[in-house]
């Protein structure tokens, strides 16, 4: 029997993703989503892509005990990838309970369920944010931790901090009433992109945060002019450093890791990676490439920094190539094309 993996907030925009290669990769899932950032775009189109109409999908909020308990007595999870957490940086300094509770009860939650019914192997998705500005680029696994800037900064690390305790204290167990933790966290540098299909991709609420989606949204039409925030960093063209991993690319890293821990291959209970390309390109850079490849011009001016933001960042890579025998696949420009397909697609073009 194939193994099941349990997808919290898999009808969004990671999770939707992941969900595709997982159900490619052969394993049964259960997607679970509260449907409070996304509407059911995303998981008709992971319906598609796979020729699956079967895929159970249980609409619940994993900030209630009593749901994520059920779910765990309703089917055998063999592993959980847990994306449901609110993430929009500028929000969670506005509204800091709102996500502590979420993030962090939801997360508890489901550890909760998942020691309780005899243990199981937990993926948490983690931010490169976790590093702030580090001093020294790349960055691997290593590299110390900075206090957060953000409160959704905050959630992800203190989150790490559950997991690794978690399995820390949960290693002995082997009772049938309670089982052993073991978590991997990734650490997930600039996602972007779409699925080839365009069935998939990400659904901004409101005025994108993000660079990517405001990109498309200006090319579309929908916004007016894209604002690339401060040409005046301490870098090549002026503009800020990251590394934009494709979201296919992206997923597939989940696939290879919650094998690794349902194959029982990790070194150690708790283990971390960086999911990125090891490549850092400009904004101005990526905003060029978009046009290029897309063959069409953007309307865009230079305004001062955005608060928060760090002048660059990118990952040390080779953990994840050694360990994992991942590696990011695809161009920016293919990604970019992509991103554009699925922007088309939503405008009806
Ligand atoms: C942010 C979060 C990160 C999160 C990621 C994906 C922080 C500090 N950052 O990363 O944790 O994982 O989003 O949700 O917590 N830019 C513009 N114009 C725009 C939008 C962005 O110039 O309209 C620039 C930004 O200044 C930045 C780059 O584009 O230099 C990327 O920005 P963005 O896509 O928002 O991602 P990050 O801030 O890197």
């Amino acid at each position: 029997m194939a193994k099941r993996v349990l997808v919290s907030g898999g009808a969004g925009y990671i999770g939707s993703h992941v969900t595709v290669e997982l159900i490619n990769a052969g394993y049964d899932v259960v997607v679970a989503d509260n449907m409070s950032n996304c509407d059911m775009t995303c998981f008709e189109g992971v319906k598609k892509i796979t020729g699956r109409e079967d895929i159970p999908f249980c609409q619940i909020d994993c900030c209630d005990y009593a749901s994520v308990d059920r779910l765990f007595s309703d089917y055998k999870i063999d592993a959980v990838i847990h994306f449901a957490a609110f993430k929009a940086v500028g929000e969670s300094v506005a509204e800091p309970i709102m996500y502590y509770r979420n993030n962090l009860v939801s997360f508890l939650n489901i550890l909760e369920a998942a020691k309780t019914h005899g243990g199981c192997n937990v993926l948490f998705s983690s931010s490169a944010t976790v590093y702030g500005e580090a001093e020294n680029l790349p960055v691997t696994e290593q590299t110390p931790r900075l206090p957060a800037t953000s409160p959704y900064g905050n959630t992800k690390q203190m989150c790490e901090d559950i997991l690794r305790d978690v399995v820390f204290a949960t290693k002995d167990y082997d009772g049938a009433a309670q089982g052993p933790v073991k978590g991997i966290a990734l650490r997930y540098f600039n996602p972007i992109g779409a699925h080839p299909s365009a069935l998939i991709g990400e659904l901004p609420r409101g005025v994108p945060n993000n660079l990517v989606p405001f990109i498309t949204q200006t090319a579309i039409g929908k916004r007016e002019c894209l604002s690339i925030f401060g040409n005046d960093y301490p870098t090549e063209d002026g503009t800020c450093l990251r590394d934009y991993i494709d979201i296919v690319d992206l997923a597939k890293a989940h696939v290879v890791a919650v094998s690794r821990m349902m194959d029982g291959k990790m070194k150690e209970g708790y283990e971390i990676f960086n999911i990125g390309t090891g490549r850092p390109v400009s904004v101005a850079e990526l905003v060029n490439a978009f046009e290029k490849v897309n063959n069409l011009k953007l309307n865009y001016k230079f305004a001062p920094r955005r608060p928060g933001d760090v002048v660059a960042i990118w990952a040390d890579t080779r953990l994840a190539n050694e360990e994992l025998g991942w590696k990011a696949e695809r161009s920016v420009e293919e990604t970019l094309a992509a991103a554009w397909a699925w922007e088309k697609r939503l405008a009806g073009k």
